[in-house]
């Protein structure tokens, strides 16, 4: 019989901490993401549906909880609880705002709660720079880009690309905000490898302008709706899922992270389904392109429309709290469990 396992110590990461141990490892976290999708397709992760909660009297609010497991070398399990209160923009706090809680896989003790609105962000951002590499490889690599919705998220995204290697003749921007395009647009002038930045007041204009398009709205359903705006077949990071009207996606391929996870809580592919009765229109997942199972064609738009699992925030979690573990940083809250002999 295995020795009992001792209680962890609880350990609170503050937002300075875990930003401070992801800032520059944009490489780093690609690969990690990667893999972690790897460990998901062979089936060693548990990751349940999303639970959305939402209020009848904030309609337009939500918290989501994501719990999940990971195995492989990560092995951990958790939750990420995660809020999204889109009245926050005027209020001048961001949208979003979560916690990681990650749990000892021995004993299930809970052992660390880490800020986790900058998790989500990366590993949100190392998705879609893993995906515009993954999904681009057998087609002229993009060099104009349109961000379509140009909040947190955008930005952690051009970060990303910009980590891994990117760089962009054009760069388009469009925003039913133009404070919000403003204040992208001004973050990229800051940032050294920016190509020409232009401001699109029309959607169809910078999408017809761009052999890359990324969606980080907070459309609650679809604003684009006609094929015509994609005949010049561009890559399309559909990261914020509900953008893009079902005909055009059965005009697409289209990659999607998990499957199950997709066809859910109305995105457009769960429109696109709900419309055919069907999953055809679905050319496979991410990692059947990176495995080679599945070829994309060059004829049409391919559209990436990412979930997003929590597998992914336990992976980026953990490999915030080794870090801060193994620099000896790490908020420990001491007796935080009290209560350990079963008979006082
Ligand atoms: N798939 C995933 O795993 C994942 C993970 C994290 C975030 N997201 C999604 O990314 C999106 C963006 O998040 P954020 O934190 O950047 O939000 P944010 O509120 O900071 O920015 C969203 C921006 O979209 C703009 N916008 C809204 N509707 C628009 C429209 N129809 N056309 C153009 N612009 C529009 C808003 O004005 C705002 O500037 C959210 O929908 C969020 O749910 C997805």
């Amino acid at each position: 019989m295995s020795q009992p396992s001792a209680v962890p110590p609880f350990a609170v990461i503050p937002g300075a901490q875990v930003q401070h141990a992801l800032k520059g490892r944009e490489k780093q976290i690609v690969e990690l993401v990667e893999s972690t999708y790897r460990l998901h397709a062979a089936g060693d992760s548990v990751n349940p549906p999303s639970y959305f909660l939402r209020f009848p009297d904030r309609p337009t609010a939500r918290i989501i909880a994501l719990p999940a497991s990971i195995g492989g070398q990560v092995r951990v399990d958790g939750l990420k609880w995660i809020s999204s209160f889109p009245t926050n923009v005027a209020a001048g706090i961001p949208r979003a705002s979560a916690v990681l809680i990650l749990n000892d896989h021995d004993t299930g003790y809970p052992f660390a709660c880490l800020e986790s609105s900058i998790i989500s962000a990366t590993r949100t951002a190392a998705m879609a720079a893993l995906a515009a590499d993954r999904l681009s490889r057998g087609r002229q690599r993009p060099a104009r880009i349109g961000f379509i919705g140009t909040g947190l998220i955008a930005r952690y995204i051009h970060t990303f690309l910009a980590g891994t290697g990117w760089s962009f003749d054009e760069i388009g921007v469009h925003d039913v905000s133009a404070d919000s395009a403003a204040g992208f647009s001004g973050y990229l002038q800051q940032t050294p490898v920016t190509g020409r930045v232009t401001v699109h007041e029309d959607p169809q204009d910078l999408i017809r302008s761009s052999d890359m398009v990324v969606f980080a709205t907070i459309a609650a359903e679809p604003h684009v709706s006609d094929p015509a705006w994609f005949d010049h077949h561009p890559l399309v990071l559909h990261v914020s899922l509900r953008d893009l009207a079902p005909e055009i996606i059965l005009a697409s391929a289209n990659v999607v992270d998990d499957v199950e996870h997709c066809l859910k809580a109305d995105t457009s592919p769960h429109l696109a389904e709900q419309l055919t009765g069907g999953r055809d229109f679905l050319t496979g997942t991410l990692d059947d392109v990176m495995s080679g199972k599945v070829e994309l064609p060059t004829d049409r738009p391919v559209v990436f429309s990412p979930f997003g699992l929590g597998v992914l925030d336990l992976a980026v979690g953990k490999y915030v709290y080794d870090q801060m573990d193994s620099s000896g940083e790490l908020h420990v809250i001491d007796d935080f469990f009290h209560e350990l002999r079963r008979y006082g």
